[in-house]
């Protein structure tokens, strides 16, 4: 209906539509004072009592009159083209006049607008980096505040053995002392246990500090060496509820890691495996703790023999919070921290299973040459 600028189709299509009108009506009247001509021409030649002179003459005439005809004929259509054509040139004025003026004001508001964001532009420029800024330093702090969250609840959960471990020892010394019983030799034993633990709990603060730190240094230590050192921090409450263990390490093994945390991934395993020999009351409790090695792998087990895990949580036992236990006696975090030690810091795989007469872990090292090469 209106072309892109917003001009009626019809005015763009009228001049040409006048012309063809035009060319029609004049040829068809020329062929209208044609036929009269001819008819005229005829009748006359049939009226017998005129001469030839007479007929010339009364052809001529028409001739003439019909010449005039067409002329004038060509005046009116003429002049009344050249009216039209004068008042359509007079509204098309009006229509280019009206769109210039539309266009003009969409370009000054257009300018207007422009002028406006430039204004603002810099202002709303400032303002966001501003915001995007504050957000960055949100997201920090709240990403700081949950590493931060998290070590706290891990410390507190690897916190939980030597504490006891430590009151165990004070209690010793009480009843010792109350019986008169206390030798010297019984004290120094008593307080260097009681060092070690110390010294373990002080130990635990620095690795998880360092816990999530990517750039943290690795070392080279002894596998076995490690599961010792676990093995010790615990021993004592496995002594207390008559907890055999077996331990089967032919060769020890050395691997590019961190000795400590490591040491508290065994711990937690060690520590559940203990959980679930005494709740359940196991004749013969036993933990066996072994260590083998292929041309390929390094590979630590240690099973119980405490009727394994229920089938309905083994899909959970590594989520965080997940415990079968009561909320005073677990916290559900010793899995999950032991799984993000092994297969996150270290690199290795811990796997699950159940075997004949308890639950199984494994922990599987990829032996890398270097490491082979210096044990
Ligand atoms: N050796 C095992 N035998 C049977 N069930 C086990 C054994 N080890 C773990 N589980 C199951 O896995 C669950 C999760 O263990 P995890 O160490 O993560 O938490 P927790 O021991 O319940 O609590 P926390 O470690 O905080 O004291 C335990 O509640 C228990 O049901
Ligand atoms: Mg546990």
């Amino acid at each position: 209906m209106f072309n892109k600028e917003g001009v009626p189709f019809f005015i763009i299509m009228f001049p040409f539509l006048c012309l063809i009108f035009f060319s029609f009506f004049t040829a068809s009247y020329y062929l209208k004072l044609s036929e009269e001509v001819s008819t005229s021409t005829q009748m006359i030649y049939k009226q017998k009592n005129l001469s030839q002179e007479n007929i010339n003459q009364r052809i001529e005439q028409i001739h003439i009159q019909k010449k005039e005809q067409f002329i004038n004929y060509l005046w009116i259509i003429t002049l009344s083209v050249l009216v039209f054509m004068l008042l359509f040139s007079l509204v098309m004025n009006n229509i280019v006049h009206d769109i210039i003026k539309r266009y003009k004001e969409k370009v000054h508001a257009k300018e207007d607008s422009l002028r406006e964001l430039n204004r603002t532009l810099t202002f709303q420029v400032a303002e966001g980096i501003k915001k995007g800024k504050e957000k960055d330093k949100t997201i920090l702090r709240e990403s700081r505040l949950a590493i931060l969250g998290s070590m706290l609840s891990m410390i507190a959960h690897q916190w939980r053995q030597p504490l006891s471990e430590l009151s165990g020892i004070l209690m010793q010394i009480e009843i010792a002392t109350r019986f008169k019983k206390l030798t010297n030799e019984k004290l120094f034993s008593s307080l260097e246990r009681s060092n070690e633990r110390i010294e373990y709990m002080s130990n635990t603060i620095d690795d998880f500090r360092h816990f999530y730190k990517p750039d943290k240094k690795k070392e080279l230590f002894w596998l076995g060496e490690a599961c010792q050192k676990a093995l010790n921090l615990i021993n004592a409450a496995l002594i207390n509820a008559d907890i055999r263990v077996v331990t089967r390490i032919k060769k020890d093994e050395q691997f590019m890691g961190y000795p400590s945390e490591f040491a508290q991934a065994i711990l937690n395993i060690l520590s559940n495996a203990k959980d679930v020999l005494v709740d359940r009351k196991i004749e013969n409790p036993t933990i066996t703790l072994s260590l083998n090695t292929t041309d390929t792998h390094i590979v630590v087990v240690i099973q119980d023999n405490g009727g394994g895990i229920e089938e309905t949580s083994m899909d959970n036992i590594f989520d965080p919070y997940f415990s079968t236990k009561d909320a005073s006696k677990g916290t559900g975090l010793g899995l999950y921290i032991a799984q993000i030690i092994i297969e996150k810091n270290l690199g290795a795989k811990l796997l699950v299973s159940n075997g004949d007469f308890g639950a199984v872990f494994t922990i599987v090292f990829e032996r890398i040459e270097d490491e082979c090469n210096f044990s």
